[in-house]
């Protein structure tokens, strides 16, 4: 496919803290390239939820909030009601009340509706877009021309996020944050509406396992895979 001077989606699924938002964001700068996280549309909502005092596991009141309020995302970060809100959706309960959220259709409905209307702006301008979150390569970009998946064991995942809730000065204990991650992938493989698929190759994703890798051998990977399918160099070397 063609895709010279032309916008598209770089569809980065996977489950929970496998490092897509690392390799996305080092992906958009080496590509001049566009990071649409769409678990932060997840989070806003819940954070907005928490601010409302509406249970995350109540449909009705969520749908109510959400009806409330705008999300926004762009390079310089994440807005809820105009309010930058980049860090504070990145706390523990916010990543739980955000699973919870996403579970309901109607509210992956808007969120999916949001996500592809802020992705195409981006593509209008010529601009690649790096989409990482659950079922971008199943519903929301389904098109998408390079559809990765990746993903480590639960173990070195839940390493990975206890070392980067340390870094924000939350203290917890490796089994604790273990049963979290393997609770988060129940619930966003479970969940009936565009789960996080079990077999990724069937959609047409390659599958990238960093469980023994290093971040920039991670991007290196992906960065072999978009050469391979002549998506990689026109974009690096002529924005
Ligand atoms: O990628 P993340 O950890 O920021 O996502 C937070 C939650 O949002 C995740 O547990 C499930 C939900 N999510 C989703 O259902 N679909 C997406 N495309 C992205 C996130």
């Amino acid at each position: 496919m063609s895709t010279e001077g032309k916008g598209y989606v770089i569809a980065i699924d996977g489950p929970v803290a496998a490092g897509k938002g690392t390799v996305a964001k080092r992906l958009a700068q080496d590509l001049h390239g566009f990071n649409l996280q769409t678990g932060a549309t997840y989070r806003a909502l819940a954070l907005a939820c928490k601010e409302h005092g509406v249970s995350f596991r109540d449909p009705e009141n969520v749908l109510g909030v959400l009806s409330q309020i705008t999300i926004f995302l762009d390079d310089t970060g994440v807005y809820l009601g105009g309010k930058d809100v980049t860090s504070e959706i990145k706390v523990s309960d916010i990543s739980k009340g955000s699973s919870d959220v996403s579970v309901f259709p109607e509210v992956r409905k808007r969120m999916v509706a949001l996500q592809q209307e802020i992705g195409q702006a981006h593509i209008r301008q010529g601009k690649i877009v790096i989409a990482e979150g659950r079922d971008i390569g199943t519903r929301v970009f389904p098109e998408s021309p390079v559809k990765i998946f990746l993903t480590a064991s639960a173990e070195i995942r839940a390493q990975r996020r206890l070392e980067q809730l340390s870094e924000r000065g939350e203290q917890k204990d490796y089994q604790q944050v273990l049963a979290e991650v393997r609770e988060r992938d129940r619930q966003d493989q479970e969940r009936e509406t565009d789960p996080l698929v079990t077999e990724p190759e069937k959609y047409g994703y390659t599958v990238v396992d960093s469980t023994l890798m290093t971040e920039s051998e991670t991007v290196k990977k992906i960065e072999q895979i978009l050469k391979k399918a002549n998506l990689y160099d026109q974009h690096k070397n002529t924005r």
